[in-house]
């Protein structure tokens, strides 16, 4: 092997020693990268050296080319050993800067409470149980019949595109019957099963229910909509029930709920299941209106799906989304804040 042949594998050498180091010691992944270049790029001394194999002898390129294969073999191995280093550090470092103490200087565990909506559906329960009502529940997957149909909503009602709803292919379960299956998008179901249960048991009317549950529709969420979110629905059965006195109650319950400086209003609206129907507005502390549900005259044709003679009994409902009352009353920006379960958000309640 000729003196030039080596002489470059000890330079092949020494690069190989000083470049292991430098890799070594890269202070980052910037500083890594900018020693890969230096190292192992095409203008990089070992790809100089390269280049010039062919101005040697067969022994000397034999030799000189299995020192830069080796050379590049073990400074990309140092490479890559100093890369994952740097990264688990940056991310046991991130880690520890995002790390939530979950104890007391103390030692003692924080003491938790119930999530916002939580308290809101409790505190709203509370509200309307003070006035007089009772609370009922229902199933959150319904048949088509109680979430729609009953509620003056024929199969093939242009309004049904106002609730855009999450159907089950439950063909796999017996007994069925056939029945389309979803998830309700409202809590009115539970005003038609309610009633169906009172005239079955011979208990009622008069009826004076608040109905809370979870809903679900077929929505993307942003920071005004929820896919799954919550409702309270109010349902009077009596005899001569009017508009006046929807309109008291839900002046009642704002005040109760609220404060008496908040107030409430109606405006016009369609809604199947009531006529007439309005949307109902909460006056904000800015001297803007909100609008938080619907509500309006129970329809003789649900008080009838139900069992009940319009001509006898007369009623009124309305149903709030419990997630919007939460956020104006905490005036939280952003309805997702309340399902992130980010602890830094929920200890403020
Ligand atoms: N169920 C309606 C909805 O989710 C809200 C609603 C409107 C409820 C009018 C009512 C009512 O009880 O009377 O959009």
């Amino acid at each position: 092997m000729s003196a030039d042949a080596v002489e470059l594998v000890a330079e092949i050498e020494e690069l190989v020693s000083g470049g292991t180091q430098a890799l070594a010691g890269a202070a980052d992944l910037d500083a890594l990268a900018a020693l890969d270049a230096d190292l192992l790029g095409r203008r990089s001394r070992l790809g100089l050296l390269k280049a010039s194999l062919r101005d040697l002898d067969d022994d000397g390129r034999r030799a000189v080319g299995a020192a830069l294969h080796e050379a590049r073999r073990s400074l990309e191995e140092a490479s890559a050993t100093r890369r994952e280093d740097l990264r688990s550090a940056a991310s046991a470092a991130r880690l520890a800067a995002e790390a939530l103490d979950l104890t007391e200087a103390s030692g003692r565990a924080r003491v938790g409470h119930a999530h916002p909506i939580t308290r809101t559906w409790e505190e709203l329960e509370d509200v309307f149980v003070g006035m007089g009502f009772t609370v009922a529940s229902g199933p959150e997957v319904e048949t088509d019949w109680f979430n729609f149909e009953a509620l003056n909503l024929p199969p093939s009602h242009p309004a049904r595109s106002m609730w855009d709803t999450l159907y089950l292919d439950a063909g796999q379960f017996e007994g069925v019957g056939g029945e389309q299956l979803l998830l309700r998008t409202h809590t009115s179901p539970v005003q038609v099963r309610t009633m169906l249960r009172a005239v079955e048991e011979g208990s009622g009317p008069p009826i004076y229910v608040v109905c809370p549950g979870r809903v679900y529709r077929r929505d993307t969420a942003d920071a005004t909509h929820l896919p799954v979110f919550h409702q309270i629905e109010l349902l009077v059965v009596d005899r001569s029930v009017s508009m006046a006195d929807l309109a008291g109650t839900i002046e009642t319950f704002t005040k109760a709920y609220f404060g008496r400086e908040l107030t409430s209003r109606l405006r016009p609206s369609y809604f199947p299941f009531t006529e007439p129907s309005a949307e109902v507005d909460i006056s904000q502390p800015d001297g803007t209106w909100l609008e938080v549900g619907g509500c309006g005259m129970v329809h003789p044709n649900v008080l009838r799906a139900c069992g009940l003679d319009p001509e006898e009994w007369s009623g009124f409902a309305f149903g709030f989304g419990i997630d919007r009352l939460t956020k104006i009353r905490h005036q939280v920006e952003d309805l997702r804040e309340f399902v992130t379960n980010d602890v830094r958000f929920l200890e403020q309640f």
